[in-house]
């Protein structure tokens, strides 16, 4: 039997976030029903982040409770504080997600806080979420290079990803947020975190700039990683991320882990149908 390996779509977040145009909120439902059907186990709704920070989140409860829950699906959402994780609790989310930075500079812009400040400010979320056995997933951005400081060494990784690991989110979702990665230097980031937090509770999260995105992934492939962040269409970037590129496309790497002989579980008609979908919302045409 193909060995599996799993998609979590992130294109709601991480795509729609950085849409200048504001997209509504019917849009957003629409995107992500069609996001349940086409069979992912994971999808990120939505934000629960300061409204003055990401406008586009703003609607994050509307978003919650309008959409057709499956149960097969888990329904997740940032929360950078605990005002966040009460909202979030409070529409009905799944899981949450922390989101930290391997940069001081990234850190400092996206969330105003310095990398051990937010850790500070992460605990209790993670605790109150333990409270009530909520899963709490963790992101490090920047993990190859920042927008602002350029190069990362794995080591500014390994500590950050340690402490989320040891605070108890159940995994570590990696993200090149500029992609400014090569095959090389994810492997080598990899091979040091994995010192640090068993590779089976890490995820790839890449980007696509001039088209290294797949390669980086058939790196963590290789390094033993077995969860690949994705965004439908290819949707998104970072509003505190300066030119950073769309997120790798789901339907690519759909076709690339089927071609390599991996099973996702994805119903790829149904995935087309998101596809369409989310380049109209982007395209501002549906
Ligand atoms: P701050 O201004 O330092 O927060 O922002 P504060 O605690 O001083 O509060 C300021 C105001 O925000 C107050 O309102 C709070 O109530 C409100 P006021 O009294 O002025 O009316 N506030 C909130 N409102 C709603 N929900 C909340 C919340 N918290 C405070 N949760 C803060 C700090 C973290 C809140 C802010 O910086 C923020 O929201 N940042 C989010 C930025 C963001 O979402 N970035 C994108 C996600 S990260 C990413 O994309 C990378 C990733 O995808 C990986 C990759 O791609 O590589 C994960
Ligand atoms: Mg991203």
């Amino acid at each position: 039997m193909a060995e599996r390996v799993e998609i979590f779509e992130v294109g709601p977040r991480d795509g729609l976030q950085n849409e200048k145009r504001l997209i509504p909120a019917a849009g957003k439902i629409a995107l992500v029903d069609a996001l349940s059907r086409a069979g992912f186990r994971r999808i990120e709704v939505t934000s629960f982040v300061s409204p003055k920070w990401v406008p586009q989140m703003a609607d994050a409860t509307e978003v919650m409770a309008g959409i057709a829950r499956r149960p097969t699906v888990r329904y997740a959402a940032l929360a950078p504080n605990l005002k966040g994780f009460d909202a979030a609790v409070a529409a009905g989310v799944d899981e949450v997600a922390i989101f930290a930075a391997a940069s001081e500079a990234f850190s400092q812009a996206n969330i105003n806080a310095s990398i051990a400040e937010s850790l500070a400010r992460f605990a209790p979320v993670v605790a109150a979420a333990q409270a009530i056995a909520m899963p709490v997933r963790g992101y490090v951005s920047c993990v190859v290079a920042c927008p602002y400081e350029g190069d990362i060494a794995p080591e500014a990784v390994v500590r950050v990803a340690e402490a989320l690991n040891v605070m108890g989110c159940y995994e570590i979702s990696l993200g090149d947020t500029i992609g400014a990665g090569r095959p090389e230097s994810v492997a080598r980031m990899l091979a040091a975190v994995a010192q640090a937090v068993p590779v089976a509770r890490l995820a790839g999260h890449f980007h696509d700039t001039g088209g290294w995105a797949l390669a980086n992934i058939d790196a963590a492939l290789d390094q033993g990683v077995r969860v690949f962040d994705a965004a439908v269409g290819g949707l998104g970037g970072c509003p505190y991320a300066p030119g950073a590129p769309g997120n790798v496309a789901t339907e690519a790497v759909a076709r690339h882990l089927a071609q390599r002989g991996f099973e996702t579980g994805l119903d790829m008609a149904a995935l087309d149908r998101a596809v369409a979908l989310a380049k109209g919302l982007r395209d501002g045409n549906a």
